[in-house]
């Protein structure tokens, strides 16, 4: 079938397409309905079914004969370490780790908070709460103390997954103290940890809390895969909203099983027993999806890279790992390619290796400039595909879907939209807008399997954030338009959310952050473009009036404070202090004004706005930055 044709018949008959979808799973007991549609909006997958979701992506294989083969290749230049786990060790590895949960009391439904580096550990904790039913929440290891609390007080886990230490490079970052201090300002008090002690740094356990991760294994009994609702929780993981509360996005086992498995052949084109490498971490859901769940339920080997594309040790990483291991499909942030592009632009370092095993090269996170994809299809003479999804689908919404069908390229499109999911570009009082006029980027409900449910105990901010901008449609918070060929181009968010290298933040929590420091009356943060990072946040403040602290020492503060509050991994480093902030009538600030002065991009002073002079000291003030034009 091509793509035309699979397209129509997801959208004609979504339960025909997806019950035949769904034969790619094992399960318990059949469902009674594939979609459910009598709680609308609030759409299920599989009622009545029961499956695991840890049984079809490890016991399974060793059952149906893949136990030799490698599961889990964890490579890891910053530890300079390597090793193999074939699918009946993993069995064996998750199978002992889900005994040490039930042992420390943890059943069905329990959540478990998992705050860990790219170990294969920690994917061992994500498929042993799937194993017993618990309800796994990964906390990217970059969030500092603050975020981490937040994300306990919400999914008030009964036990936390860590580490003692996580390692940038070659910076060795203790997460012990984090999770101690995350701990004392939460509200919600985990009674036990569990934490693996790396040999890089050893981390002090309080007596009584904290268990050591081996020695609690040691003493383990394997425990079996236990039938879970096809509605009920996997994972809740947090992404940001337009406040500094993170959205709880809930996923549940049976449609999240049936479309990680059906989008790794029909998206990725991979069969079984081919190695997938998503170089992202397991605390983003490229990593829930592409590093753990989709590979091991399609029976392939993936990659589990504790690295960067650069220094780690040189911008040839990413082909020694595809020719040591034979990758098939790499997955990848374009910033990734840029960071590689600007080591090494002539691409010497790929000829010391033989990559001849790569099939395709997968990108997402952002969108793929037109520049870094041809220098990418140039460089690995393969198909690159940019596809568009987000945290809340688990799964590309618009691909070129090579395992159906290659679609021609349109360089800075990611494609035609993938089955399952229904488009559609609208206005802000929700009519269709022509092809090539630019709109909100809307998927007509019902959403298709794997993507969230509701947010985790919050129905009704589910509704809010998503579903009340247009009755029967879900909000993407991405611009865009779709051209006659039917190719989506996604260009912008209508919202406060920045893709800093890949990585989702808000502007709104970072200027939060900012706020909080008892110099700062107002600020406002933008994300201003990035020749690498895609987009840096970048702040403009104001102090409340007879602080006489220096400028430099303010900004230099709340750089401090946004590290220590949220993570590096923001990249907030610049910042002025200016006089005010122009502002609408109504004292909206004009961020999308601040932000095209910053890119140097052609602006219109709004009728609406209060003082016009003000948009004219931030250039001057963008401009010292660096950013804009100092005179516009
Ligand atoms: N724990 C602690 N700190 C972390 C961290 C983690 N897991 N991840 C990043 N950081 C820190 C870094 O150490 C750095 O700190 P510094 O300001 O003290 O130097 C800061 O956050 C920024 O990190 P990063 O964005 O990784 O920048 P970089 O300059 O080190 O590397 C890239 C640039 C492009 C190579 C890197 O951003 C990258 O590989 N991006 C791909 C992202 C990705 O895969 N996203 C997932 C979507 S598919
Ligand atoms: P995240 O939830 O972190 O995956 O971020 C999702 C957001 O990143 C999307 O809503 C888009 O704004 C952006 N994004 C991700 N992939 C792409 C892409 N291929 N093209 C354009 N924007 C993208």
């Amino acid at each position: 079938m091509g793509y035309q044709a699979s397209y129509r018949a997801s959208i004609d008959d979504p339960a025909t397409f997806w019950a035949e979808a769904a034969q790619g799973i094992d399960w318990y007991q059949p469902w009674q309905r594939v979609l459910d549609e009598r709680n609308a909006p609030f759409y299920r997958w599989f009622t009545g079914a029961s499956l695991n979701t840890c049984y079809n992506a490890v016991d399974r294989h060793v059952t149906n004969g893949r136990g030799a083969q490698a599961a889990l290749i964890y490579d890891s230049p910053v530890t300079g370490t390597q090793r193999t786990f074939s699918y009946a060790e993993l069995l064996d590895e998750v199978a002992r780790l889900a005994g040490v949960l039930r042992g420390l009391g943890v059943g069905q439904g329990d959540r478990v908070l998992i705050y860990m580096p790219m170990v294969p550990e920690a994917v061992f904790a994500m498929l042993a709460c799937a194993r017993i039913g618990a309800v796994h929440s990964v906390v990217f290891g970059g969030f500092a103390a603050k975020e981490l609390a937040t994300r306990i007080d919400d999914a008030t886990p009964k036990l936390i997954l860590s580490a003692s230490c996580g390692i940038e490079v070659n910076r060795v970052i203790p997460y012990k103290p984090l999770l101690d201090d995350a701990i004392a300002q939460a509200q919600h008090k985990p009674a036990q940890t569990l934490i693996l002690q790396r040999a890089q740094a050893e981390a002090t356990l309080q007596p009584g809390r904290d268990l050591d991760w081996q020695g609690a294994l040691a003493q383990a009994e394997p425990v079996a895969c236990v039938p879970v609702a096809a509605t009920d929780p996997l994972y809740i993981l947090y992404t940001s909203g337009t406040t500094g509360l993170p959205k709880g996005v809930v996923r549940d086992n049976g449609g999240h099983a049936v479309a990680m498995h059906w989008s790794m052949r029909h998206v990725y084109g991979m069969q079984p027993g081919e190695v997938y490498w998503a170089a992202s971490d397991i605390g983003w859901v490229v990593g829930h999806s592409y590093i753990v769940y989709g590979p091991l339920l399609n029976g392939n080997t993936t990659l589990l890279y504790e690295g960067k594309p650069v220094g780690t040790p040189d911008p040839g990483a990413f082909w020694r790992v595809i020719a040591e291991h034979k990758v098939a499909v790499l997955f990848t942030a374009p910033t990734a390619f840029r960071a590689i592009k600007k080591e090494d632009p002539q691409g010497d370092y790929l000829k010391r290796y033989d990559i001849s095993s790569l099939r395709a090269l997968f990108l997402a996170g952002e969108r793929c400039d037109p520049d870094t994809l041809a220098w990418a299809e140039q460089l690995l003479q393969v198909p690159v595909v940019d596809h568009w999804w987000q945290t809340e689908t688990a799964w590309a919404i618009a691909a070129n879907c090579l395992g159906i069908e290659p679609l021609p390229v349109k360089a800075g499109s990611p494609t035609c939209a993938v089955p399952g999911y229904q488009v559609e570009v609208l206005d802000d009082a929700g009519a269709p807008v022509p092809d090539g006029s630019i709109g909100r980027i809307m998927l007509k409900l019902p959403l298709p399997p794997g993507c969230l449910p509701t947010l985790w105990q919050d129905d009704q901010r589910f509704v809010d954030a998503y579903l009340s901008a247009q009755p029967g449609y879900y909000l993407t918070g991405d611009a865009g338009y779709r051209d006659a060929d039917g190719y989506l181009w996604v260009m912008s968010r209508i919202d406060d959310i920045i893709n800093v290298a890949g990585h989702r933040l808000s502007t709104g929590a970072i200027e939060e952050v900012i706020a909080s420091h008892p110099a700062v009356a107002e600020c406002a943060v933008i994300g201003v473009a990035d020749a690498l990072k895609g987009e840096l946040p970048i702040g403009l403040i104001v102090t409340k009036s007879g602080v006489e602290l220096p400028p430099e020492q303010i900004v230099a503060e709340t750089i401090q404070l946004v590290r220590d509050k949220i993570g590096a991994f923001c990249v907030y480093k610049h910042a002025s202090v200016v006089a005010r902030l122009p502002k609408t009538r109504s004292g909206k600030v004009l961020r999308g004004t601040m932000k095209k002065i910053a890119d140097g991009q052609a602006y219109q002073v709004p009728a609406t706005i209060d003082d016009a002079a003000a948009l004219g000291e931030i250039g001057a003030a963008l401009g010292a930055m660096g950013y804009g034009l100092p005179d516009e």
